[in-house]
């Protein structure tokens, strides 16, 4: 069975390495030993090191929230994967709405960027989601699936066995709007079946399908008991230890009590 994911991406919060250690330690102590469900936390690029340190002895994860697709080289301002994994990094996040709708990514580049991410061994989590009007329009399965043809491209099954992916309707991420937990799992239900389609049942099964958009500790039962969601990326819930320890412990009595 899927064991859950439960991802903080902290976006570009908070803006002092004190706070952002103080929130490490927070969950860090929290969670304990704990390894029931999978927890990841990634902060900005520039606290990597220093939550690296915070978390050692710890189950919990680290995920930095975007990577270059070149090994190194002349590519000012960007990272690499190498240097992810050189800093503690076992996560990346790839492809999130705020940077393909708000910064003009491409599931063409979030492809490259996979497979560099696949190649330095990391963790690749994999967003996709719709906007509201694309929702309105009932363009939903459509767009869903021009991101993970297009982000997905060339994996093989063991490849895409190994990928995390996280559907965000982009209409519900900051906003307090929840998507239902119908809403969420026919989506993750989509999902799962064109990757039966496309990789073979067996791989299907075993790939981990997060859900995120304003999941908090209040709605993260209903939403990770459905059957084909297998975690959370939790945005501004992250930024608080006990809202981010609330939603892993709705994970954890799920887990408990066996999923469908
Ligand atoms: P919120 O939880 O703040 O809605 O953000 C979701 C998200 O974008 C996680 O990647």
């Amino acid at each position: 069975m899927r064991t859950l994911l439960i991802a903080g991406n902290w976006k570009m919060n908070p803006i002092s390495t004190e706070t952002a250690v103080a929130l490490a330690e927070g969950i860090k102590t929290g969670l304990g030993t704990a390894t029931d469900v999978h927890v990841a936390l990634c902060p900005p690029f520039v606290y990597l090191s220093r939550i690296d340190q915070a978390l050692e002895g710890s189950p919990v994860g680290l995920g930095a929230q975007d990577m270059f697709w070149e090994a190194a080289g002349a590519f000012t301002g960007e990272i690499s994967g190498a240097m992810l994994v050189d800093v503690g990094c076992t996560h990346v996040i790839l492809g999130h709405s705020e940077r393909r709708h708000g910064l003009g990514e491409t599931s063409a580049e979030v492809n490259k960027k996979l497979v560099a991410a696949i190649e330095a061994k990391l963790i690749p989590i994999v967003c996709v989601g719709e906007t509201k009007e694309e929702r309105l329009a009932e363009q939903t399965e459509a767009v869903v699936l021009e991101q993970l043809s297009g982000s997905l491209a060339g994996l093989s099954a063991e490849q895409m066995a190994g990928t995390v992916l996280a559907y965000e309707p982009v209409w519900a991420i900051g906003t307090g709007l929840t998507a239902t937990r119908e809403q969420a799992q026919a989506v993750h239900a989509f999902i799962r079946g064109w990757l039966a389609q496309t990789f073979g049942e067996a791989t299907a099964a075993r790939v981990v399908v997060q859900y995120g958009g304003s999941v908090k500790p209040d709605n993260a039962q209903e939403l990770l008991a459905c059957p084909d969601i297998d975690g959370a990326l939790v945005g501004g819930a992250s930024l608080k230890a006990s809202d981010f320890l609330g939603i892993i412990k709705a994970g954890q009595e799920v887990t408990a009590l066996g999923k469908p």
